[in-house]
């Protein structure tokens, strides 16, 4: 096997849930391509991700997919010098399709596959194509995941709190399916939730009471449930555009408060100044808008994935995989995916079937 120079253009694959993925960087930073096949259509039936329907569609997608990010790049498979491939955590069948084509493509071409964590990829997502990645405090929120993390630099990772049942993202998209909107709902509760008024109705932040102040860990199972016994109460609400509104903005505000004030203090504690914020719901508006305040008044900076590295992508893969290639590592071709692997050696456990139900 060749070993990685360093110098090379490197492939991510990523398939840990219902985006096929493909992207060729070039170390430091420099994306030559980056390809999203995406499936969300042939979920949104069944209101979540179908793990079976998943594996099938990235089955047909990836090598249509990585031919094309090749030819994107202007490259050939001879001109790569490393494959790389998410392999957790996520829906097992969904991330076996990506890994055994990395590993067979690696095998064939005779260059170091190398396995990936997902959430490695969200949290130096904001910092593809910067010099340096600073010492700071990570707030990851997607579909699957919740996390605060500090991160000291690539590969350095201690988990300070996490969601002890549902993602915010999930939050989101299950208070959406209650109100009727379509799948994923995140989006729009967000726009729905701009015309209306977020002090109009109290909803619960959960782990934020007294004697739960202290803890960095999230629960929003509890917020759904509270959601759902409003509307019970309240049934003519969600017929009123403007009722609609105002439930979208107090539920908004439930769940976004809790992420920034949990931030905060995680930054306070570590005396840093930066924060970062990944995944999914780090386009949402509120959570924007209210950690920019909080930075703008603390003096401290914010660092933003751009929109299309917010959501799932390999371009953020293969930049997390580039650290770790130029650090001389690389998998061996027997290792398994792993589909609950978490970052960092200090992460606390976590309750089954929480981590990757979507
Ligand atoms: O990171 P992502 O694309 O997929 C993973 O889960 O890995 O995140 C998708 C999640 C969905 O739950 C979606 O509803 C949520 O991100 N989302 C949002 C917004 N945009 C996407 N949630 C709230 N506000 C948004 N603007
Ligand atoms: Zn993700």
């Amino acid at each position: 096997m060749r070993p990685y120079t360093g110098k090379q253009p490197i492939l991510a694959i990523e398939s840990s849930c219902d985006e096929t993925a493909a992207a060729i960087l070039l170390p430091p930073g420099l994306i030559l391509s980056s390809l999203i096949a995406s499936q969300a259509g042939e979920h949104a039936r069944f209101g979540g991700v179908v793990p079976e329907v998943a594996s099938r569609n990235h089955l047909l997608a990836i090598d249509p997919l990585v031919r094309r990010a090749l030819a994107e790049a202007g490259i050939t498979p001879r001109d790569l010098g490393a494959i790389a491939a998410t392999s957790g955590p996520g829906l097992a069948p969904a991330l076996l399709v990506g890994v055994s084509y990395a590993k067979g493509f690696a095998l064939a071409l005779g260059i170091p596959y190398l396995a990936l964590n997902h959430l490695e990829g969200h949290l130096l997502s904001p910092f593809l194509g910067r010099e340096s990645i600073p010492h700071h405090i990570a707030l990851l929120v997607s579909g699957g995941h919740t996390q605060i993390t500090e991160v000291r630099g690539p590969g350095n990772y201690t988990v300070l709190g996490r969601t002890l049942d549902d993602a915010a993202g999930e939050a989101f998209d299950k208070v959406a399916k209650l109100l009727g909107l379509g799948y994923p709902g995140g989006v729009e509760i967000d726009r729905l939730a701009e015309s209306g008024d977020p002090a109009k109705y109290a909803f619960p932040k959960a782990m934020m009471e007294r004697g739960e102040r202290e803890t960095l860990d999230f629960s929003f199972s509890g917020l759904k449930t509270s959601v759902r016994y409003f509307l019970e109460r309240n049934p003519e609400l969600s017929k009123s555009p403007q009722g609609m509104a105002d439930l979208c903005a107090s539920v908004r505000h439930a769940i976004v408060e809790v992420l920034i004030q949990k931030t905060a203090r995680s930054c306070e504690a570590a005396g840093l100044n930066d924060i970062a914020i990944s995944g999914g719901v780090a386009a949402n508006r509120a959570l924007r808008s209210g950690l920019t305040e909080l930075c703008q008044g603390k003096g401290w900076r914010l660092h933003l994935p751009s929109p299309e590295l917010s959501t799932d992508n390999a371009a953020m893969m293969a930049f997390a995989a580039i650290h770790h290639l130029t650090a001389g590592e690389s998998s061996t071709l027997v290792r398994e995916i792993e589909p609950r692997w978490r970052v960092g050696p200090e992460t606390p456990p976590c309750p089954p079937s929480a981590e990757f139900r979507r």
